[in-house]
């Protein structure tokens, strides 16, 4: 199969997944038990089964489809990609490293050699976290990291939890751990994704062998005040959650700018409430996400705001509560899989580097735990998380040409 039937395969499904959006013409929208996400699945099913793959849907979401080998005993080479999207986002991030994975199926059975173990393909449920505040919800329930209390415990900012949501989507949340699998099951993951930064487009290369996933943690801090009068009650006499809480968001920032290693740190949700303009705010809730490769700059960023927390809230005479929404270690990737990638890159005369990944990724919860490797396709202009987000069809259908010739390597 030439390069231009998989640019156009791809291109096919990529264009039919985009208008699964709760919000048309502008940007993705795909948050994680909609009627968008249970589009998506269905049609990532139907590319499954006229692949030949077997399709199930497991108990979190995640839609799974295997090209059976010679020994269905022996661990699987698995690869995948999400298939939920942040609020306004890209048509690329995520769903297009799921439809890889279709394709690197395709490519194999094209092959006509039969692969001595299994090859899975998984569309992931919720790895952005983007309802939850949250994050790699279907790869951490593979992992066994999931169960009914995670799922009671995080809810939307309509108080919606992972649990009624689950219910109202069809699926049992009480069966959650269903979707487990045993570890040894799984050989090595593989994941393709846009790089979602510039330094591809910036060099023009055509491939990103990443060597390193980011650790990352998330919080959702609550500062509670007093609702007052904002023109009768002097200011040495209110309790303004506002005041408090920002003088530590102020901070963040240049806390993760002392530091090295791709560290970054954001707020990127503020909410006051009762939110009016001429109320003294009760309650401020904003988010932390904080990432680096170094996990040690991660906790002493996250030891600062507790610290400033207490100060400035203490001050104010409120209280306050910081949630821990996600805790995940930096992950090095597989250098054996590296090595095959970079031959293989090198044999069809692709560009390629190794790059750091500062975004999360699917492979980050997995490889922690079992050999993993990514591919990164270069993104125009760095840009995404936002509708603009472009990556060339042709760009995917190189990554899945390595990735089907690394997964034949390891499958022969
Ligand atoms: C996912 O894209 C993340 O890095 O937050
Ligand atoms: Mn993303
Ligand atoms: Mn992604």
């Amino acid at each position: 199969m030439g390069i231009e039937e998989i640019t156009g395969r791809v291109a096919r499904d990529l264009e039919h997944l985009k208008q699964f959006t709760a919000t048309p013409g502008d940007g993705c929208t795909r948050l994680p038990f909609t009627p968008e996400a249970r589009d998506a699945v269905n049609y990532l099913r139907s590319i499954m089964e006229e692949a030949g793959l077997e399709v199930r849907e497991d108990a979190a979401g995640n839609i799974i489809g295997v090209l059976r080998g010679e020994d269905s005993e022996a661990p699987c080479v698995m690869m995948g990609s999400h298939y939920d999207s942040v609020y306004n986002g890209g048509d690329f991030d995520g769903i297009a490293g799921a439809v890889c994975a279709v394709e690197v199926a395709r490519q194999l059975k094209e092959s006509g050699i039969t692969p001595k173990r299994d090859f899975v393909a998984v569309g992931f449920c919720d790895e952005e976290g983007m309802r939850f505040g949250t994050g790699y919800f279907g790869s951490g329930a593979m992992l066994g990291n999931r169960d009914v209390e995670y799922c009671k415990k995080f809810k939307d900012t309509d108080g919606i939890s992972i649990y009624d949501a689950m219910k109202g989507y069809g699926l049992d949340p009480e069966k959650i751990e269903d979707a487990k699998w045993d570890i040894s099951r799984i050989g090595e993951f593989l994941e393709a994704h846009i790089e979602q930064g510039p330094v591809l487009d910036a060099e023009n290369i055509e491939l990103g062998l990443v060597d390193c996933i980011v650790g990352i943690q998330r919080y959702m801090v609550t500062v509670h005040g007093r609702a007052d009068h904002a023109g009768t009650t002097p200011m040495d006499m209110r309790m303004d959650a506002v005041d408090a809480a920002t003088k530590v968001i102020s901070k963040i920032p240049d806390w993760a700018r002392e530091k090295a290693d791709g560290t970054v740190a954001t707020t990127g949700f503020i909410r006051t409430t009762p939110g009016g303009m001429n109320i003294v705010a009760e309650k401020v809730e904003f988010t932390v996400d904080i990432r680096s490769r170094n996990n040690d700059n991660i906790n002493d960023i996250t030891n600062r705001i507790r610290a400033a927390l207490d100060k400035e809230v203490k001050a104010m005479g409120g209280s306050y509560e910081m949630e821990n929404k996600l805790t995940i270690t930096p992950v090095e990737l597989s250098q054996k899989m590296l090595g095959i990638m970079e031959e293989k890159c090198k044999e069809r005369g692709y560009s390629y580097k190794r790059i750091l990944s500062g975004a999360g990724h699917d492979a980050l919860e997995i490889g922690q735990v079992i050999p993993t490797v990514m591919l990164f396709a270069p993104s125009k202009d760095g840009r995404s998380h936002c509708p603009v987000e472009f990556t060339k069809y042709s760009d995917f259908a190189k990554a899945s040409v390595i990735m089907a010739e690394l997964a034949k390597e390891l499958l022969a």
